[in-house]
């Protein structure tokens, strides 16, 4: 479906997110026909740049985002969008932006539907709602039913207190179903896929279950540290940054019970219902639940990586975790005593994001005598990135005048079976904004319950109390502190190699 006409405010305009995802994310659309037939774009940041100065950077971003495109049509395009600056503070700014989007409104025939998009530091989002509000510009309801909606970034908030607080003030000026509170992880192909995968084959729901299922491990694994982004990380880590949203929304995704129908509603009520039925993790003994890691040093030479506590920005003793591993149980009839491993983090082995469903063994293995005598348990790898697909492992006979059993993948790869680019998961959820489709943004209630569940713990870690174990510290290239290894050992299993 293509939206309805509607011009797209970014907040932060100069930034980072602007030009990495959402501005290639918007022309990605408008080349599949996907944007609606009147459009615009206006930049909002401080720097005093003009039409122009900002048109220049979006073409540059472009051809650099698409160097097979005709410049024409890069032009084309960068030439739909606006710029005002100005300070977010200042409520004469929010006047101007009133008057800017009036024009550009009437000009391109959008008929007054605005998505605002807050691309900007955590701090800033709250006091621009408010200027909005003030201004009048965010009403839920405009002229001739026009709408306004809006895009909010993570972090929502550093801890439960700290979302309930932001989302009481998002809602002085903006109703739920104004609110988009973004997490990319569920743009990915692969993650929508789960839904899919789960809830249109017959086949895998009747195993989908503590009778059949031994354990899941999820997998977020990154090769790059922490990159420019200290200044933000330092005051996160990675519970924070990953396990908070990405993580738990996966782990959701990938346990709740079917939804009655693909409503956004009825699918985030049966997310919620999960999250809520997570156990929280024992304050005196969380060493045993959790396990915290920080890259150091590694290599030597011109292969010598850099240890968190020296990048740039980073405290010199800093205690910031940048890995995490995580045993968590679901207590409800589905999955009443069947773990699950979680685990993220920086500077590991490779780049991976997986989700691996491992089977119980057979009941009763008749093959006695035979190499191996155990067969392996199934696995049912959903891949996620960077190689998206779904492999599972089953046990067959090897050719030959001997009975050997051996292992074979069943793999799906999107690549080869579609052989199409996969969307970046920014169109996916850009599209959905424009469409007025919450399916894949956080409702308030997603984000507390996910809080709920991490507080007492960020809490507890803040506090070094007893029992809460150390930030072990990592070889960068590794798959993290080997203390992560007792969480599944404990239980008698190991982490997968992916
Ligand atoms: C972001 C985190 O949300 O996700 C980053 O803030 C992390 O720290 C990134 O690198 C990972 O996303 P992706 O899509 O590259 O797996």
């Amino acid at each position: 479906d293509r939206p309805p006409p509607c011009g797209v405010v970014i907040f932060g305009a100069s930034g980072d997110l602007a030009h990495r995802k959402l501005l290639p994310a918007l022309f990605a659309l408008h080349r599949r026909g996907l944007l609606p037939p009147a459009f615009f774009v206006l930049g909002c940041a401080r720097s005093p740049l003009g039409d122009d100065g900002f048109r220049e950077r979006v073409r540059a971003t472009l051809r650099a985002r698409f160097p097979d495109r005709p410049a024409g049509a890069v032009r084309a395009f960068a030439d739909r969008h606006a710029y005002l600056s100005g300070d977010y503070d200042d409520p004469a700014f929010y006047r101007r932006l009133g008057e800017r989007l009036a024009g550009l409104e009437a000009e391109a025939g959008t008929g007054g539907n605005r998505l605002f998009y807050l691309a900007v530091p955590p701090g800033v989002a709250p006091r621009i709602i408010e200027g909005l509000g003030a201004a009048g510009l965010a009403r839920e309801e405009g002229r001739g039913g026009a709408w306004a909606r809006v895009v909010a970034e993570k972090p929502f908030g550093r801890d439960l207190a700290s979302a309930l607080a932001l989302d009481e003030r998002l809602h002085r000026v903006l109703s739920e179903r104004q609110i988009y509170r973004i997490d990319h992880y569920l743009g990915k192909e692969t993650v929508q896929n789960i839904l899919m995968f789960r809830f249109a084959n017959a086949i895998f729901e009747p195993v989908w279950n503590r009778r059949y299922v031994d354990h899941v491990q999820i997998t977020v694994a990154e090769a790059a540290g922490v990159e420019h982004r200290a200044g933000y990380y330092e005051g996160a880590g990675c519970l924070r940054d990953m396990f908070q949203n990405h993580m738990l929304q996966m782990l959701s995704l990938v346990a709740m019970e079917p939804p009655a129908s693909f409503g956004a509603d009825r699918v985030r009520d049966e997310k919620v219902k999960l999250l809520r039925a997570v156990r929280p993790f024992p304050p005196e003994e969380l060493g045993r639940w959790l396990v915290r890691g920080q890259y150091g040093p590694g290599g030597t030479g011109d292969d010598r990586v850099a240890g968190y506590r020296e990048e740039p920005g980073v405290a010199p003793d800093s205690r910031v975790e940048t890995f995490v591993a995580a045993r968590l149980l679901v207590d409800n009839w589905r999955w009443k005593g069947v773990p699950f491993y979680l685990r993220s983090g920086k500077r590991l082995a490779r780049r991976v994001s997986e989700i691996a469903i491992t089977f119980k063994e057979v009941p009763h293995s008749m093959f006695e005598g035979l190499v191996p005598a155990e067969p392996a348990p199934n696995v049912l790898v959903l891949n996620v990135q960077p190689e998206e697909g779904v492999a599972l492992s089953i046990q067959t006979k090897k050719p030959g005048p001997k009975s050997c059993l051996t292992i074979l993948s069943m793999d799906f790869s999107y690549r080869d079976v579609f052989g199409v680019e996969m969307p970046e998961a920014y169109e996916r959820l850009l599209l959905d904004c424009m469409l007025g489709d919450q399916t894949l943004f956080l409702r308030h209630d997603d984000m507390e319950v996910a809080w709920s569940l991490l507080t007492p713990v960020l809490e507890a870690w803040a506090e070094e109390r007893p029992g809460v174990g150390e930030v072990y510290p990592y070889e960068p290239g590794s798959w993290g502190p080997a203390a992560a290894d007792g969480l599944p050992g404990a239980d008698g299993r190991g982490w997968r190699r992916p």
